[in-house]
């Protein structure tokens, strides 16, 4: 792979790359365009990355399509398709990680022990197998793209990251591989996380305060009985840190995580103070 990305560098080509562990849906796409749009070359990267999910998380039941998720791509426009085994990846006795210490302690950081050391630390290894130039992430998963953007800076990784907006369904709901394990009733239960982000910007004009916000929105998602929620914070957006007295102007992330079941859920809008 480096040796394909380094012939296109010296062909002046531009080459993006979209991470994904597969099971690609239309947020995926939407991704994929967003880097066909900004790249000559595009490689989407499909690997469920073990390092990444908790002891008592859906590695193993994480849906693996590749075959699918290949036709896809080549639909798509996509030029190569990088997907590694488990051990090319991992070798036996591997010991060394990347560990971004201060916004992987908020949000999924507090809850998912361990999760973003093994997102920073597949992503670099990504970043130096398929050296790109570009690399698309998505908003919905706003506090990765936030620790990938600090990797990058801190580590001076000469990719550019840029993040792409959340493909929601038309009742929007945030498009996730995860909504697959929802039953029907929770499917449609599931409606209500985008409904009550949507809420809070009603909220924010009536001049509520923001533990007023919170407080709503939870009442607001907790209406659907199967829901369990996880976390509702509302944190400044460079810092992810939980803020109650924002300044005029500030950027403020709405961030939602929920439990159906077994099935865990994230969400996430911006506002503008
Ligand atoms: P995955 O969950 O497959 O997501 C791959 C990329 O797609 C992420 O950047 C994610 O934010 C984006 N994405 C997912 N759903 C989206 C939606 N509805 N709209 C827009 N973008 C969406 O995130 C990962 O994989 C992994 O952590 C990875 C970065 C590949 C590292 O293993």
């Amino acid at each position: 792979m480096f040796r394909q990305s380094q012939k296109w560098h010296a062909e002046n080509k531009i080459v993006a790359i979209v991470p994904t562990m597969g099971a690609l849906h239309e947020g995926h796409i939407s991704l994929i365009r967003a880097a066909k749009s900004k790249a000559d070359k595009v490689i989407v990267s499909i690997f469920v990355n073990p390092t990444q999910f908790g002891p008592n998380e859906d590695y193993d039941n994480y849906p693996r399509t590749l075959s699918e998720d290949i036709k896809k791509c080549r639909e798509a426009g996509v030029d190569v398709v990088f997907s590694p085994s488990v051990p090319a990846m991992y070798p036996d006795n591997s010991s060394t990680w990347v560990n971004e210490d201060v916004l992987s302690q908020y949000l999924c950081g507090t809850r998912r022990k361990g999760h973003f050391r093994g997102v920073c630390t597949i992503v670099l290894k990504l970043f130096m197998i398929c050296s790109p130039d570009i690399a698309i992430f998505g908003q919905k998963d706003a506090q990765q793209s936030i620790i990938i953007c600090r990797m990058v800076r801190d580590l001076n990784i000469p990719v550019k990251i840029i993040v792409a907006p959340i493909k929601r369904e038309s009742d929007g709901l945030a498009i996730s591989s995860r909504n697959k394990y929802l039953s029907p009733k929770e499917r449609e239960q599931a409606t209500v996380i985008y409904k009550g982000l949507q809420e809070v910007k009603k909220w924010q004009k009536e001049k509520l305060s923001v533990a007023q916000i919170r407080r709503k929105l939870i009442r607001f998602i907790q209406q659907e009985k199967d829901i369990r929620i996880d976390y509702i914070s509302i944190v400044n957006v460079d810092t992810i840190s939980e803020i109650t007295r924002p300044d005029k102007g500030d950027k403020l992330l709405i961030a939602v995580a929920v439990f159906f079941n077994k099935a865990r859920l994230i969400d996430n809008i911006e506002i503008k103070w």
